[in-house]
């Protein structure tokens, strides 16, 4: 039997504050008389969906590449399944999200825009990491680690990197103001997680994983004249042909997965918490992802 991932059982006396970002229901929570004092986030799934399951195999994929990532775990609250994120801001950490950076880099930038933000690019995330620190091996770190999160988002098929979905942690010291990029959070819309089971059966007996993967448009877009974000798969094609050396580290990453990690990464979700359906979709998709993957390399 495979060695399932525990589940934490939330009481609501844990409740601190409702989390106002973001599109779905959330709230923060401590568990009283633990230490460390860490905050975790419950996040609800949207009904019928996969998210709390697809945000637990993110964050394990993104493990297991040794990407830095929200801490992710499977939880119950008042009998509704979800998963539960810990929170990186602590210790005096201030996550400033990357419409909030965009905004003073990039002219014309709309911090609220929330759909089809298509000055959203990759070279403007550039930019901005650009003016964010202050050494060029702090700017070429972010980028290396930005690339990071790029290509776990094209092996998980995550949607969602819109300019809320990544940012930067500041610090002050006694000394100085101290930065760097947050760990990868909000991993929910991927590997399928909004299908029905029918709709997957059919997808994946008609060989249609692959063109599932390259239509889905991604959170960033190449040009801000594009109409659509390229496909987490096409992004990474087209960026590692302009910025190979910010890239590739991350490509050569890609063999620490192997397929056997993908089914045990999978696998270790209890059996009453998805569907074989959903089992089966979500190992395709990183298996088609994967393959596209090391074509680039
Ligand atoms: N691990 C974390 N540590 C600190 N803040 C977080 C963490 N995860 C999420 N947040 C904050 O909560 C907000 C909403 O969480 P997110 O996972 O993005 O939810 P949604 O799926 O609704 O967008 C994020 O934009 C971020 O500000
Ligand atoms: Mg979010």
């Amino acid at each position: 039997m495979p060695n399932y991932y525990s589940i934490i059982e939330v009481n609501p006396e844990w409740m601190l504050d409702q989390e106002s970002m973001g599109s779905k229901e959330k709230f923060w929570y401590r568990e009283p008389e633990v230490e460390p004092r860490i905050d975790f986030l419950f996040k609800y799934p949207r009904p019928g969906s996969g998210e709390h399951w697809s945000e637990k195999i993110a964050a394990e994929v993104a493990r297991c590449l040794d990407i830095d990532r929200a801490n992710v775990e499977l939880a119950i609250f008042q009998d509704t399944l979800g998963s539960v994120t810990e929170s990186f801001t602590r210790n005096g950490l201030a996550l400033f999200h990357g419409n909030q950076l965009l905004e003073v880099t990039v002219q014309d930038y709309d911090p609220e825009r929330r759909y089809r933000q298509t000055f959203h690019t990759l070279d403007n995330v550039w930019q901005t990491l650009e003016q964010a620190f202050a050494e060029p091996e702090g700017v070429r770190n972010a980028k290396l680690e930005f690339a990071e999160y790029l290509i776990l988002d094209a092996v998980i098929g995550n949607t969602d990197r819109h300019h809320e979905n990544w940012g930067l942690l500041y610090r002050h010291t006694d000394v100085d103001l101290r930065v760097r990029l947050a760990p990868s959070f909000d991993h929910a819309s991927s590997l399928g997680r909004e299908l029905s089971d029918t709709r997957r059966d059919r997808v994946l007996t008609e060989g249609r994983v692959g063109a599932y993967s390259e239509r889905a448009p991604g959170g960033i877009y190449w040009s801000a004249d594009d109409r659509n974000g390229p496909s987490p798969l096409e992004l990474l094609r087209r960026a590692v042909r302009v910025y190979p050396d910010y890239f590739r580290p991350g490509l050569l990453k890609l063999e620490l997965l192997t397929e056997n990690n993908i089914m045990e990464i999978v696998n270790r979700i209890p059996a009453d918490w998805m569907t074989d359906s959903q089992r089966f979709f979500a190992v395709a998709l990183m298996q088609y992802n994967l393959e596209q993957l090391s074509e680039l390399t």
